[in-house]
Order: structure tokens, then sequence, then C-alpha cells
């Protein structure tokens, strides 16, 4: 039964100010019974100032991209060795921002989460279709590409991590894939892992793209969805304890 992650992807949101109230507003040992795994990737500023609590509330940390080589002259970059330095345990490679935005090839993705696995850092690996591709029929083909560049570098490594399908259509946009789109994709990604090995197939496979309060229960239904990758509802408390509320009520057993 692969574990039960719910993650929040920060992006570039959130100062010292924010991080105090966020964590005053989660009560008690909430996130320590959660029953499934809670990870945020705030902005890398912010990493060490959490590392100082998040243990104690439960929460694992990650940071959101990391550089391929360990250190060097690559002005702005930070190396996986410095985030788990700083106590991050997990790194997001291949968010499609990164991909779009960045320019981040395959080939880079993949550079990306050999240095995960350098520094001993769990890789969350984002894939995910634009909408060009969607309506070209093309999404299980460009997913399929975007996780067989990684296998081909990692194999069997990658299964420490996880898996987040993003549909880029769907990210901050208010669209949702329907849970049934979303299941399709991910049954798809499923049987790529198996092909490779058992162990990959046990691995998470989170679903990213305006996960919010009102579409989480439905979307944690599906079999092969096990968690999810907030963005802009990880931004606020109550909205992200909901969605983890939703994982324990909702998830599969
Ligand atoms: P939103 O939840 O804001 O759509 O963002 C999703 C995402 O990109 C998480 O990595």
């Amino acid at each position: 039964m692969p574990q039960r992650i719910v993650a929040g992807n920060w992006k570039m949101h959130g100062s010292r100010q924010f991080l105090a109230g966020f964590l005053a507003s989660l009560t008690g040992d909430v996130l320590a019974k959660a029953g499934c795994e809670v990870l945020l990737f705030p902005p890398a500023t912010l990493l060490p100032l959490l590392s100082a609590q998040a243990p104690d509330l439960g929460i694992g940390l990650g940071i959101q991209t990391v550089h391929p080589e360990s250190q060097g002259a690559f002005t702005g970059e930070i190396a996986a060795e410095m985030a788990a330095d700083v106590g991050a345990t997990w790194t997001l490679v291949g968010h499609s921002e990164r991909r779009q935005i960045f320019g981040e090839s395959d080939a880079d993705v993949a550079l990306r989460a050999l240095a995960a696995r350098r520094a001993g850092l769990r890789t969350m690996l984002c894939v995910g279709e634009s909408l060009a591709e969607r309506q070209r029929g093309d999404a299980e083909a460009v997913v399929t590409r975007q996780l067989d560049a990684v296998l081909e570098a990692l194999g069997d490594d990658l299964a420490t991590g996880g898996i987040a399908y993003e549909p880029v259509w769907a990210i901050g946009t208010g669209e949702t894939a329907s849970p049934e789109m979303a299941q399709a994709m991910h049954a798809m990604i499923r049987g790529v892992l198996r092909r490779r090995s058992e162990r990959l197939a046990e691995m998470p496979i989170l679903y990213g793209g305006s996960v919010k309060p009102a579409n989480a229960a439905a979307l944690f239904a599906e079999v092969d969805i096990d968690g999810a990758l907030v963005g802009g509802a990880s931004l606020d408390p109550a909205a992200f304890l909901a969605i983890i509320r939703a994982m324990e009520t909702h998830g599969n057993p």
C-alpha cells in the first residue's frame, strides 16, 4: 500500500511573519496525528526556520528545486547538499513552472533527481501535460516521456520518493482534472512504474492542480490517488488542514 501524502508547495510565497502565523494556527499535535505524511515545500529562505519546528509538528520538509552540482560558481543556485544541511529531506524536481518558465528539459530534471539522490534527499517528481498536449491526445505520451527520463537515470532508487501528477492546465487556474480523469492518468503512471518493478509501483502518486477542501475528498477516493501536492490552498492553514482531514476520511485504507 503506497504511503499517503499531503504536501504543500508554497512556491515563491511566504515571509517569516507569514510562517509564524501559519504555525500558530496549527493547533496541538493535529499534524502528528494526521494519518498521512504531511510535507511542506516552502521557499528556501524559510527552510532553516521551519526545520527548527517542523519535526515537532510532524511535518516533513522539502526544497522546491536543486542545482545538479554540489557546489560551484552558479550564482543564485542552491545545491541539494545545502538543502539537506538546513533540514530538507525532500525536493521537488520537474515542477511544470521549472520546466516552462526556467526551461528545464527532461534531461535537466533527471540531473536534479540524481543530485537529490547524491545528497540523500527524497524526490517528488512532478509530471504533467499542457492543455495543448492534452487536446492533441498526447497527454499519456508526454507523462510517460517525463517519467522515463528520470527512471532511466535513477531506476529503482526513485522508489524512495513520490510522483506528483500535475496537469499544467489545472495549476492555479481553478480547473481541476475530474477525479476520473486524474485516476486514469494515475493508473497509467502506476503501470509505467510497475513495468519496471513492484517496488516502484508502490510509490505514492499525488495529484496536483487546484486541489481545495471542496474537491479533495472526491480525488482521494480514487484508488490510485495517494495524496495531493497543493499550491495556493496550502498557504491557508485552515484549507490545508481541511485537505489533510479529507485524506483521513476519504483516502484509500
Ligand atoms: P495550485 O494548487 O495553486 O493549482 O498549484 C498546484 C501546484 O503547482 C503544486 O505544486
